[in-house]
């Protein structure tokens, strides 16, 4: 008898990785050319030359018995060290290497964050649309996962359906900012909206709420005017998930970090637990090459000028041809609304035309598709004319 949970887990593919497997298939049958795979978010241009050249000089330089060993199970203290370096110039964050904890990914920072500080039972809540693994992470450690739908016009928190959805088993509140799907980037003034109410919660209930900030896009966006505030300023109880895969374009190396500040109520115990509950999920350490590489390239990003390309052309020419979509300020992600109410059937019809979307279902929020524009600029050239298409069917009434 096998656990039925893990079981289900792992026979359902998500529907994003069942997507990208079938564009796999497809390009092999049609050519790649032909194939407008828009599914998954891997990061399409490749990591900046400070990255390959600090591999390189890591590579020449140091002890390859150190380079390639354990590190301390919280990362290399020098590692820490310069990242709070970095984000005490980035945002006067007032943080040492004893409030950083080096981890492999946003996936491992979420579940260890997660695992540090839920009881059993304890409800972990988001806003849909939200990236589909949280549900996993959440139920994977014991809580209880609640996705509160945001406003539907601009993808926003509702704080009526929050005040509502806040409980006396509430622990977590994840947020992500820029967000996948939507793209949608929380202002400062929402954030301390967000802030007050939890405050009051926490007051009301006696009890500690985290507010889990997943930050793995916090660098990609895309107009000047457009902050990413440091969310532990804002509130205090807020650990923060960070990933190196798309700033850096390095999903595969399998790096990040959580930031316990001091700020965070009883934060020395916290900062215990994560430690704990890295050692249970049995991390041991994040790759030692990478979090040095990574320290490296503190305060650099991959080159986003063309992410910002890809979405001025992929939104401008949907929206010419009629499609209804909040223009994205962040990430890579536009979340369309599908042309019939189910988009699955939607994303299934789109096919027909080589059009890989995803639908907004495996994110909490049906009627919608996921579009990823970290792909070449020529694919979204090419794509155009196939969304005309798609757009055409329905407007003709042939769905
Ligand atoms: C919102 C969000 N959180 C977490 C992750 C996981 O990122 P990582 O590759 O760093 O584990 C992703 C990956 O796409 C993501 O979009």
């Amino acid at each position: 008898m096998l656990p039925e949970n893990m079981l289900k887990l792992g026979l359902n593919r998500s529907a994003i990785r069942e997507l990208f497997e079938y564009g796999k298939k497809r390009s092999e049958e049609i050519g790649k050319e032909n194939v407008f795979d828009f599914s998954i978010g891997n990061p399409s241009i490749p990591a900046p030359d400070c990255l390959t050249n600090a591999l390189k000089e890591l590579l020449e330089n140091e002890d390859p018995v150190l380079l390639h060993g354990y590190s301390s199970a919280q990362g290399d203290a020098g590692v820490r060290a310069a990242i709070a370096d970095q984000l005490n110039e980035d945002y006067g964050a007032k943080l040492t290497a004893d409030n950083l904890y080096m981890t492999c990914g946003a996936a491992a920072s979420l579940c260890i964050s997660l695992k540090a500080v839920l009881l059993p039972g304890e409800e972990v809540l988001t806003f849909a649309p939200h990236f589909p693994e949280y549900k996993v992470f959440a139920e994977g450690q014991g809580g209880v996962f609640k996705a509160i739908e945001a406003d539907r016009e601009h993808f926003q928190i509702d704080f009526e359906k929050l005040e509502k959805a806040v409980t006396e088993k509430t622990r977590a509140v994840i947020i992500n900012s820029p967000n996948n799907p939507s793209g949608v980037v929380y202002s400062r003034e929402t954030l301390e909206k967000l802030a007050a109410l939890l405050r009051h919660k926490q007051e009301e209930y006696k009890r500690e709420i985290y507010l889990i900030s997943d930050e793995p896009y916090r660098e990609l966006v895309y107009d000047k005017e457009t902050e990413v505030p440091y969310v532990p300023a804002i509130y205090a109880n807020t650990i923060v998930c960070y990933s190196y895969s798309k700033s850096l374009s390095l999903p595969g190396e399998r790096i990040g970090y959580i930031a316990v500040p001091d700020c965070v109520k009883d934060s020395r115990n916290v900062y215990a637990s994560v430690c704990g509950a890295g050692r249970a999920l049995g991390y041991v350490c994040a790759p030692t090459l990478f979090q040095k590489a990574a320290a490296m390239c503190t305060g650099k990003t991959a080159d986003i000028d063309i992410y910002r390309k890809n979405r001025d052309m992929l939104y401008g020419g949907l929206k010419n041809i009629g499609y209804e979509c909040v223009k994205p300020d962040g990430a890579f992600y536009l979340f369309v609304k599908a042309l019939e109410e189910n988009a699955e059937a939607f994303c299934e019809n789109a096919k027909k035309y080589e059009l890989l979307l995803v639908p907004g279902d495996s994110f909490g929020c049906t009627g919608y598709v996921r579009v990823s524009y970290c792909v070449a600029p020529e694919t979204i050239e090419r794509a155009l004319p196939a969304f005309g298409k798609l757009f055409e069917e329905y407007a003709a009434g042939g769905k």
